[in-house]
């Protein structure tokens, strides 16, 4: 038996078998790919306290891809707001530029006030929002399956932020 395992015959075909064996578990891997698993579309960012009024917080862009926002720039009104960290030229990541108050995507120039209007640049409309709210336990809490847009008069529903006096 021994010499059988031995002889030339008998390793060439284990190792046939086992390169067809590695074959067959890597096209199995194949079939199962790494699944990208993104964050929670609903997700709390602390009390409202965390957001004095006239700031931009990036706390959650990295992991959630939003800025909480608390301002009066759009109509006057005290909010805080959720806005979507993507561009809607074609959707690179701007950046807060807290000297100039306004949101500068690098990929072709697209400038949004504080309020996430466009006003320069190829973006044809601006941010968007998504929903907040002020959860019973006091925090507030972001959906980022429900979106907002201004153009559709969507930041005036009051699902799109949160009164600005809780802060
Ligand atoms: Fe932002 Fe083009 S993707 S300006």
């Amino acid at each position: 038996m021994l010499s059988l395992v031995t002889t030339p015959f008998a390793l060439g075909w284990t190792l046939f078998t086992v390169t067809i064996g590695a074959s067959l578990l890597a096209m199995i891997r194949f079939l199962f790919p790494n699944l990208l698993v993104e964050a929670p579309g609903r997700f709390q960012v602390g009390p409202p306290s965390d957001y004095p009024p006239g700031t931009v917080s990036a706390k959650w862009k990295s992991s959630h891809g939003i800025w909480i926002v608390h301002s009066d720039a759009y109509k006057g009104r005290d909010e805080i707001y959720a806005l979507v960290a993507e561009c809607t030229h074609l959707g690179c990541t701007p950046l807060w530029q807290e000297m100039e108050q306004k949101f500068k995507c690098p990929c072709h120039g697209s400038g949004f006030y504080v309020s996430g209007v466009n006003f320069e640049g190829p973006a044809p409309r601006p941010l968007e929002r998504c929903a907040i709210r002020l959860a019973a336990d006091g925090n507030l809490e972001v959906d980022k399956n429900k979106r907002f847009r201004q153009e559709l008069g969507q930041w005036d529903l009051p699902e799109s932020y949160v009164d600005g006096s809780v802060a």
